[in-house]
């Protein structure tokens, strides 16, 4: 998918659980449970042995959601991504090869950012929906409001560290697409039980439909 349809589909559900993986089983469970919530669009990272069948399972179990390959950082990555049904990719940060062999094809790749200067390079390459990893760590919706001020035709998609407490801050935020992480399924790095998933995913997407912004 396009970045112009990404944007579509997170502008509705402004909510993104990203899953890494420990077990096939538990993130099908968890997926299970995060659609049975609201949830349209899913990233899992492709960050270990195990990410590539269970992200294949997940895209044949829900074919219907978006979903996104994390932690794509190369174009052999890429490929592999979109050989099993990845409607997009996304990086923590700038990867510049990936980001010129990726230009022109159907699959859209989001790049990471941070600071002022990594933005400004990033919409030079054209880059105007952007990662904003790692969200908490480095200021959160505080620095993505000050960073939407010099930045109004950036749309951002944070995570890292995000909890559902924080949401109205980061709804209230025209520049914030849409937020991400683990919260919604997982605490204390333990997988919740199937219907607080859906419960905390659901409330999650109200609370950051529901705000006025600023
Ligand atoms: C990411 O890749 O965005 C992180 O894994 C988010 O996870 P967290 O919500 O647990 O920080």
């Amino acid at each position: 998918m396009q970045a112009a349809d990404l944007i579509e589909v997170l502008q509705t559900v402004r909510v993104v659980p990203v899953i890494d993986p420990k077990s096939q089983a538990d993130c099908l469970l968890a997926v299970d449970a995060l659609v049975a919530g609201g949830a349209t669009a899913i990233e899992i990272t492709l960050r270990s042995d195990i990410a590539y069948d269970t992200f294949r399972a997940v895209r044949a179990a829900h074919p219907g959601i978006v979903l996104g390959a994390g932690s794509v950082m190369d174009s052999q990555t890429y490929e592999k991504a979109v050989s099993l049904g990845a409607d997009f990719t996304i990086s923590p940060g700038r990867c510049l090869t990936l980001e010129a062999y990726v230009a022109g094809k159907p699959v859209a790749h989001v790049p990471g950012v941070v600071t002022p200067t990594e933005i400004i390079a990033a919409r030079q390459a054209g880059q105007t929906l952007l990662k904003f990893y790692p969200s908490e760590a480095a200021g959160g919706a505080s620095a993505l409001k000050d960073l939407g001020r010099i930045f109004p035709d950036v749309l951002m998609m944070p995570s890292g560290g995000i909890k559902e407490p924080m949401m109205p801050d980061y709804a209230a935020l025209p520049g914030v697409l849409s937020v991400g992480g683990s919260w919604m399924y997982a605490e204390g790095g333990k997988h919740r039980p199937a219907p607080d998933v859906s419960k905390v995913m659901a409330r999650s997407i109200t609370a950051m439909r529901g705000a006025a912004q600023t």
